[in-house]
């Protein structure tokens, strides 16, 4: 994208290179925010990307725009999303170490409509993402606005970076081999976050294997790494004063989700705290069983399958089985009442294997990589 106030570009090439992150002075960003105190090494810098600007606003008197240089890598995609385009960026200033994030941009549409869309729903996220602070969903860093051409606006999401990727990848890959154990480790903490947005009176809506990020605790070894798991995607979410239950109306509300992911009630123009449960319910026993609840061939076939039956037992220990049994009956009245008691469940069991009164679950949370022979 040629911007003509682009001026200057700092710590590396740019022009012919997408990769490189040109640093420009312009004036036409509409509004931009940087977290303070969570980088206070980002400065007052709009950031020309292959098909974006990302302006972060000055924080901290240590960098000036003339003072200091600094860089912005544009390095790799993340991931691509229905919405948008997640990349990996490096920020390096002088006085600082390389650190990374993860950018969120709108992507390209082809008429102005659909990328408004795409616009107000990041601009939704980022305004949900911002009232929340939890271990266990994405950290939000910052955010830009700003005039793309004459008719069309753009919107940049900065997010803690995690790098273990999201979990539908893991799951699917048959070389990561993963414990019954650590399954329970995750459910913990990703019922721990539903729990906070519950007190918070969020409704996430689209809780699949896709939006659960995996950040790398610690390697323990070059092929067996421990990670945590953070919840993210929060385009769909929507606050109101209870998450008990209600008929969504505005078309705000309007049923969003994923098709083989949605509670049977969202089909029905209704949602709940609970509809959270059963989504995050299914992440668990797609955990385990690694295949597919619905296996139809079309949209279409999931939509009505997926209205009418129930999935299948999981093949796990019973209190497990008896978990997310209960996170997934079609009914929301006859699931578990909230996230804390789920999460309560499998805190046992992970006390239980701590203690050694669970022989066969090895309290150990870790992912290992085999190759084939
Ligand atoms: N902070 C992050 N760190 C690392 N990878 C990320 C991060 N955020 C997103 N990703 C990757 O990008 C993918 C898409 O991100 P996200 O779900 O936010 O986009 P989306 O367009 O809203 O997706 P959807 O298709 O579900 O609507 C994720 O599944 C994940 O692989
Ligand atoms: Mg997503």
């Amino acid at each position: 994208m040629h911007n003509p106030q682009s001026q200057q570009s700092v710590g590396g090439s740019f022009g012919g290179h997408v990769n490189t992150l040109q640093i420009i002075r312009d004036k036409q960003v509409d509004r931009y925010e940087i977290v303070p105190g969570k980088d206070p090494k980002f400065s007052d810098v709009i950031l020309e990307t292959p098909n974006c600007i990302l302006s972060c606003k000055k924080v901290q008197g240590t960098i000036n725009k003339h003072g200091e240089a600094y860089s912005l890598k544009w390095k790799e995609e993340l991931g691509n999303g229905g919405n948008g385009e997640i990349w990996k960026v490096e920020f390096t200033s002088q006085s600082s170490l390389p650190r990374e994030y993860a950018a969120k941009n709108t992507k390209t549409r082809e008429d102005i409509y659909s990328q408004n869309i795409a616009l107000n729903e990041l601009r939704h996220e980022c305004e949900i993402l911002k009232q929340l602070d939890h271990a266990h969903i994405v950290k939000y860093m910052g955010f830009a606005e700003f005039q793309h051409d004459q008719i069309s606006k753009r919107f940049v999401l900065l997010l803690e970076k995690c790098d273990g990727g999201d979990l539908l990848t893991m799951i699917n890959d048959r070389h990561k081999i993963y414990s019954v154990y650590t399954v329970v480790y995750w459910a913990e903490q990703l019922f721990s976050a539903l729990e906070y947005l519950r007190k918070g009176n969020f409704i996430h809506r689209d809780i699949k294997a896709e939006n659960v990020l995996l950040s790398i605790k610690q390697f323990l070894s070059p092929n067996k790494i421990e990670y945590d798991v953070k919840l993210c995607d929060f385009a769909f979410t929507i606050r109101r004063e209870n998450t008990t239950f209600f008929l969504m109306k505005t078309s705000e509300e309007f049923p969003k989700g994923t098709y083989a992911s949605m509670s049977p009630e969202v089909y029905n123009c209704m949602v709940c705290h609970r509809s959270d449960i059963f989504c995050l319910g299914l992440v668990l026993w797609f955990l385990i069983e690694r295949r597919k609840f619905y296996s139809c061939p079309s949209e279409w076939k999931t939509y009505q399958t997926a209205k009418q039956q129930e999935p299948s037992f999981v093949n796990c220990r019973d209190d497990l089985r008896n978990i997310i049994y209960d996170c997934t009956r079609k009914k929301f009245y006859n699931r578990a009442q909230d996230a804390e008691e789920v999460r309560h469940r499998l805190e046992t069991i992970l006390q239980q294997s701590a203690l050694n009164l669970s022989p066969d679950l090895k309290a150990t949370s870790t992912v290992s990589v085999q190759m084939d022979a």
